[in-house]
């Protein structure tokens, strides 16, 4: 069973013979990927879900997940960029599965936000923190590891520690550092980076948290793993995507927009737009991974996507089976939308989505892909999927994956001005 319906993936218009030959000379890049090159060892950890959500990881992230939920209050998460986005997507996405709450910090300087998140959890019980970082020198979560710290002191004092829970690389600094301090400890995988950790601890821990069935969402993972490693054909949907975006890079589109009519994927696009432009954004080279949240975005950026300057293509995201439904009633003003009476919201978001579709076909490709249904399962394959794309990507552009040099040249800069340097 396929959670993900890639039948219509790649926008018809572009399915040509010479789109065929693409595919199946970019295979030997599938099959570098599926393998999984020796020179990326030390990033690969996430390639085989098993490594790091393999039923012993999932029962040890689950039972420290229980200590937590035990008492009934929240946990806060501190981290940013790859150390968030992914469990966050899932929160927000399914979060009235949620039984406990996830409040998100550490990815931001901003006073008001550290403000607003100590505003919050004034008056709540039962806090706890999970600290996320793979080295520890990153300036939002550092700062804010420390704002939560005085915070937990005042509120328990000497058993602070005991509320805190750091996911930290082992055999480094900030591993001893937690140690020394009596924090509870999981391992930051070294074989992963941020943006390719969401089937590791980095975001299965706060889901267990939150209550959401984590053992699914590596189920998922490990579905779409098979289906991407076994299938070594043209037909192979990871393949044909990246074929056909860098395809359209080449015909000088330098902006992918992923699209999406249902705002519960808000945040998966933030986790997609990390992947790929910071996987992917090197050497001059990559296409600009942009979202818009139709059909409020129709109504901004729609004019632009429609009429502007050609540099965008489309990745829509939608889900298949409806999961909530919402019918207008009839009324008696005579507002001139009578013509829906009776109508589900439901149906008439498909209906702008399909219109949108065709009109934006129109003018340039739309690939379509559609989930089942939006749950931890799906959410298990689309990271995978979309990771290992990212990877093959990379590989068909001569970048490296898994580095971002070009994130060091403003902390150069920042930490001059803030005086870590002389
Ligand atoms: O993907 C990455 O490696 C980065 O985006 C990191 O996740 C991000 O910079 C946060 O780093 P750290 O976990 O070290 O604080």
């Amino acid at each position: 069973m396929s959670l993900v319906d890639f039948s219509v993936f790649v926008d018809s218009s572009l399915i040509t013979p010479s789109f065929e030959e693409r595919v199946k000379n970019n295979l030997p890049f599938l099959a570098r990927v599926a393998e999984g090159e020796e020179k990326y060892q030390d990033s690969l950890g996430w390639h085989t879900v098993s490594e790091w959500a393999g039923e012993e990881w999932l029962e040890r992230y689950i039972s420290l997940a229980d200590k937590v939920r035990r008492h009934d209050g929240c946990l806060v998460v501190v981290g940013i960029g790859g150390s968030n986005q992914a469990a966050r997507a899932v929160y927000e996405a399914l979060e009235e599965k949620c039984d406990r709450e996830i409040i998100w910090a550490g990815n931001t300087i901003s006073p008001h936000s550290v403000d607003k998140v100590l505003k919050t959890l004034d008056g709540k019980k039962n806090i706890f923190v999970n600290v996320i970082a793979k080295n520890f020198q990153t300036l939002e979560p550092g700062i804010s590891f420390r704002v939560m710290r005085d915070y937990l002191r005042k509120i328990y004092g000497a058993g602070y520690k005991d509320h805190i829970i750091v996911t930290f690389t082992e055999d480094t600094y900030s591993w001893r550092l937690a140690e020394e301090n009596g924090y509870i400890t999981l391992p930051f995988p070294q074989n992963i980076g941020g943006r390719f950790s969401s089937l590791s601890p980095i975001s299965l821990f706060p889901l267990a948290v939150a209550g959401l069935d984590i053992r699914a969402m590596a189920r998922g993972g490990e579905m779409m793993e098979k289906a991407l490693k076994e299938n070594f054909s043209p037909s192979n949907p990871a393949l044909r995507y990246v074929t056909a975006r860098n395809l359209l890079c080449e015909m000088g589109k330098s902006v992918e927009l992923l699209c999406y009519f249902e705002p519960r994927f808000f945040r998966f696009a933030k986790w997609w737009k990390q992947l790929f432009g910071e996987s992917e954004g090197k050497d001059g080279k990559g296409l600009l991974p942009m979202d818009v949240c139709y059909s409020e975005d129709l109504h901004s950026l729609g004019q632009f996507v429609q009429d502007g300057k050609a540099v965008v293509f489309e990745t829509f995201l939608s889900i298949g089976k409806k999961d909530y439904s919402y019918c207008l009633h009839d009324d008696d003003v005579a507002d001139g939308f009578s013509y829906l009476d009776g109508k589900d919201f439901w149906d008439i978001n498909k209906a702008a989505e399909k219109a949108t579709l065709a009109a934006h076909s129109r003018r340039f490709p739309c690939h379509k892909m559609e989930i089942d249904s939006l749950d931890e399962e799906t959410f298990g394959s689309l990271f995978y999927f979309f990771q290992f794309s990212c990877y093959i990507s990379c590989l068909i552009n001569g970048v490296n994956p898994f580095d971002q040099e070009g994130v060091e040249s403003y902390k150069k800069d920042m930490f001059r001005l803030l005086g870590k340097w002389k």
